[in-house]
């Protein structure tokens, strides 16, 4: 399987806060771009043929030379982001070489604990056949409906409801034909596939695939990778 990986990582990271962009925040003495593109070189089976990374404008040359010797013999593309997560991923999929790609993988910066497993679990569904493929975990809160005025709807039944995280696998020419059709509103990339009527298959993801997104989310990723450690 001849894959390319694509990393958004373009986003400011407001919800964390701090004056660096998230992906460039360090745990454990690394950035979450640099785990991110650990975790995705682990899983073998995905044959990585290039990378991909979408960065803040601006910050391309610093980052294509920190980047570079964490990428190993893999060729390395650092491009800017765009405005949304869709714009990068779309800007990233313009770079990504046509011929020579069976799988196209699309993984959040912020998402940098990923276990090789799930990075392994959805490279298989993709050789498997499958044209988009997304890591999931059980829902714990009860998730309710609620309209603009804050009045709850619904009680949507949670045996019925995940939470997606990436790694997300696809098929190269449905990625393209799903970010073709635009990407407004979109938070992942899998939702623009559904939009195309194609059918997004789940396979088992982690707790260690959560995406650091408030300042917490950084105390548990030292402790995780503590653990990691031992
Ligand atoms: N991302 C991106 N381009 C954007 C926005 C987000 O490449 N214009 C990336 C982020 O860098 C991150 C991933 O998409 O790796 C998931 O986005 P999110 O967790 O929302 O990160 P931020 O947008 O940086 O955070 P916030 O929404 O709190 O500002
Ligand atoms: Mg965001």
């Amino acid at each position: 399987m001849s894959t390319a990986a694509i990393i958004p990582a373009a986003g400011l990271g407001l919800r964390l806060g701090g004056e660096t962009p998230k992906a460039f925040r360090e745990v454990g003495g690394e950035s979450l771009l640099v785990h991110a593109m650990r975790g995705l070189l682990a899983a073998t089976a995905a044959d990585l043929v290039c990378f991909v990374v979408a960065v803040p404008a601006g910050t391309e040359e610093l980052m294509r030379k920190e980047l570079q010797p964490y990428a190993g013999n893999v060729p390395l593309l650092v491009i800017p982001g765009g405005a949304e997560r869709a714009d990068s991923v779309r800007a990233a999929l313009e770079v990504v070489p046509v011929d020579g790609i069976d799988c196209v993988l699309v993984h959040d910066a912020a998402r940098a604990f990923v276990p090789v497993e799930v990075v392994e679990r959805v490279v298989a569904a993709v050789r498997d056949g499958a044209a988009a493929v997304v890591p999931v975990v059980p829902v714990t809160d009860t998730i309710k409906r609620v309209s603009a005025a804050g009045e709850v709807v619904d009680t949507p039944d949670r045996s019925t409801l995940v939470a997606v995280q990436t790694p997300q696998g696809f098929d190269p020419a449905v990625l393209r034909r799903a970010h073709a059709a635009g990407g407004i509103g979109a938070t992942d990339d899998a939702m623009l596939c559904e939009r195309l009527g194609v059918t997004v298959v789940t396979v088992e993801g982690s707790e260690d695939a959560f995406k650091v997104t408030r300042p917490r989310d950084l105390l548990l990723a030292e402790a995780l990778l503590a653990e990691r450690r031992l």
